[in-house]
């Protein structure tokens, strides 16, 4: 293989993080992100506001990633790039920067679907030879905008066999932080209060069993609720029971997920288990997660924190995979904001 250019550069600017990775093979050379600040004031990601941030991180986050790969551009094989799903404005950035790299260097294009990628994480290795997960296997991808259990098959063929109604994981964590007063994004502060407090201090309401799909709303309604009428009572009391509020509400949101799954394994023959998304940076779900594994005596795969937030690694394992598949696209391709995974 001397002479063949191995190297792929990956860019992720689905939502709000602008990000380049360099893979060589299944390794990770680079992981460069640039979180966007902008829209804490707001309490949410705002598009606009989002898409213009890209447009101004994208070139420098790009050259960090070459630099710290110690690469150049002319030794890229192939681009990749987060065709969808995700906002316009910001995936409108990568895919028109990476067209432009593709056609200035006359290497490939690989589009690569977001929630494929957040799956295809698992794929990454500290070399080429590493240790794959075993498949089928069966993926929680909980992240800000999603919640899906995903089966994938020995020939990386995904399907959805169950997903939410209503809102995301993540979005549940992050709509009970805004209503305590947490900063923005909430999961990861809920996250971190939850750890000091007493997970059955509270109840809330358990939500209604729908096959493999998953609904949040009922579960955010009850805790608003709540909360109102323990105000009523005491006005400092989110003040004074935070940890113990945070515990209980990560407790009730994590069995929900893991007792869905549970039913998932049970219903389909699969030979590991994985997580993906943000979420699955949650200490709670992690260490769940490892015990569901040993019950069901099953491989479980969780990947390093690093990739399980929005990053370009992911885009760049899976866009490896393609590469090798031959699944090149042509200039012409435009983003995909509501891309589906099949
Ligand atoms: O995958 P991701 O980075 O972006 C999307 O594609 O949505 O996921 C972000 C989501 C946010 O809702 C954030 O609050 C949540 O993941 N999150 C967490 C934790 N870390 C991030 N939720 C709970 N616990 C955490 N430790
Ligand atoms: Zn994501």
């Amino acid at each position: 293989m001397v002479g063949v250019k191995t190297k792929i550069l990956a860019i992720e600017s689905s939502c709000d993080e602008t990000s380049a990775a360099v893979l060589d093979g299944r390794v990770v050379l680079s992981n460069a992100i640039a979180t966007q600040t902008v829209h804490e004031k707001y309490g949410g990601v705002v598009p606009e506001l989002a898409g213009r941030a890209h447009q101004s991180n994208i070139v420098p986050v790009v050259d960090l990633a070459l630099r710290e790969a110690d690469t150049t551009l002319q030794e890229l094989g192939a681009i990749a790039v987060t065709q969808g799903p995700g906002l316009m404005g910001s995936l409108h950035v990568g895919v028109s920067f990476a067209k432009s790299i593709s056609m200035a260097l006359g290497i490939p294009l690989i589009a690569v679907n977001h929630m494929r990628a957040h799956i295809m994480a698992h794929f990454i290795g500290a070399t080429e030879d590493s240790a794959m997960p075993a498949l089928p296997m069966l993926c929680l991808t909980v992240s800000g905008g999603h919640t899906q259990l995903v089966l994938v098959d020995e020939s990386f063929h995904m399907s959805v066999i169950g997903s939410t109604i209503d809102d995301a994981a993540g979005e549940a964590f992050d709509k009970a932080a805004k209503v305590m007063g947490l900063p923005y994004p909430g999961g990861p502060e809920v996250d971190r209060l939850a750890e000091t407090g007493d997970a059955s201090k509270f109840q809330f309401a358990k939500p209604k069993r729908n096959g493999l799909n998953y609904s949040f709303s009922g579960l955010k309604t009850s805790l608003l609720y709540f909360l109102r009428d323990e105000i009523k009572k005491d006005p400092l009391f989110i003040e004074s029971q935070k940890p113990h509020i945070c515990a209980s509400y990560r407790k009730a949101i994590v069995d929900y997920l893991l007792l869905v799954m549970g039913d998932a394994i049970a219903q389909h023959n699969v030979k590991s288990i994985a997580l993906a998304g943000g979420v699955s940076a949650n200490r709670e779900l992690r260490r769940k997660f490892i015990a569901l594994g040993e019950a069901h005596q099953m491989e479980s795969h969780i990947p390093p924190f690093e990739y399980c937030t929005d990053n370009a690694a992911m885009i760049g394992i899976a866009g490896l995979f393609q590469w090798r598949n031959g699944q090149i696209v042509g200039l012409d391709i435009t983003p995909q904001p509501a891309l589906k995974i099949e």
